[in-house]
């Protein structure tokens, strides 16, 4: 496996590579979840490239860019074991120009949702994510569909600006119990721990109930998640799936349903796309 610190060393590696690259981007501390959209990667592809970047300009003044965890070898030996090609890992001074100017923004995705509590969030994601792309050069990438409004953002950033890669949704991956796969969940104490796969029995209440209305799918999420120990719902939002937009109702097209429960300091995320029955 080849380790790139520069931007020139992953370009010429890269150049050479015959056949199809997928690119799965990170910012390491990886976990299964992020092993999955690597298996997926390497069964669609003849070649994958990871990238780790703790990505400095997606993190807002207070938020925990310092403290973000920093796994490099261990991710590295995990990269290996499933046969990756090549790591990208630059520094940040190699991966920004000291006088850098330009940004890439979902003027409308980035507003809402996460983007209203993160200002800047998604206008970070997306910068970093174009120019991992242009430096990669993959013809597919690889996402989580735990971060959904993420992966709608890079959809359509791509879609907006005719970027020639192909991007790829991966299913969350979870613990035999339910709960969505994250480095956060080491932090949760033993009974959050214990309380946190409500998130996912929520989801599983509203799912493949026909006829249910926008607000008795919402009514029935709150019910559930209040009766789980030290949880603080910190937002339950139902949208069309595809816009992100509102909806009211009973839908008779795709809807995602986003829920954030914070377990004292801890906030998890969690999302169920429900199709009409
Ligand atoms: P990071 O949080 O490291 O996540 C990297 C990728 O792993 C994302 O696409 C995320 O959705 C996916 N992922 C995380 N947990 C998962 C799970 N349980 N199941 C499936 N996939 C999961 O997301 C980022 O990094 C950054 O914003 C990045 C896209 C790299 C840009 O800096």
């Amino acid at each position: 496996m080849d380790i790139c610190e520069t931007k020139t060393s992953l370009r010429s590696f890269r150049a050479a590579l015959p056949g199809k690259v997928g690119l799965v981007p990170t910012m390491g501390a990886l976990h299964e979840g992020h092993l999955s959209l690597v298996r997926r990667a390497r069964a669609e592809n003849d070649h994958v490239i990871a990238t780790i970047f703790v990505n400095p300009t997606q993190f807002g003044p207070n938020e925990d860019l310092d403290t973000y965890p920093r796994a490099a070898e261990a991710d590295l030996a995990l990269l290996r074991a499933e046969g990756v090609d090549a790591v990208f890992t630059p520094a940040p001074a190699e991966m920004y120009h000291p006088d850098a100017q330009t940004v890439v923004e979902t003027t409308q995705l980035a507003k809402i949702l996460i983007g209203r509590l993160r200002p800047g969030h998604f206008r970070g994601v997306a910068t970093v994510v174009t120019k991992l792309f242009n430096i990669c050069q993959p013809d597919a990438a690889y996402f989580g569909e735990k971060d959904y409004q993420q992966l709608q953002v890079i959809r359509t950033m791509v879609r907006d600006l005719d970027i020639p890669v192909r991007i790829e949704g991966v299913p969350t991956m979870r613990e035999a119990d339910g709960l969505a796969m994250s480095s956060r969940n080491l932090r949760l104490t033993p009974e959050a721990r214990a309380a946190a796969p409500a998130l996912h029995a929520a989801l599983s209440a509203v799912q493949g109930r026909p006829g249910l209305s926008v607000g008795r799918m919402r009514k029935l999420l709150r019910e559930i998640l209040e009766r789980a120990e030290g949880a603080e719902i910190a937002s339950i939002d139902i949208r069309d799936a595809a816009t992100l937009a509102p909806v009211t109702g009973t839908p008779d097209t795709p809807v995602v349903v986003l829920l954030a429960v914070r377990f004292g300091p801890v906030l998890l995320i969690d999302n169920r796309v429900i199709a009409p029955v």
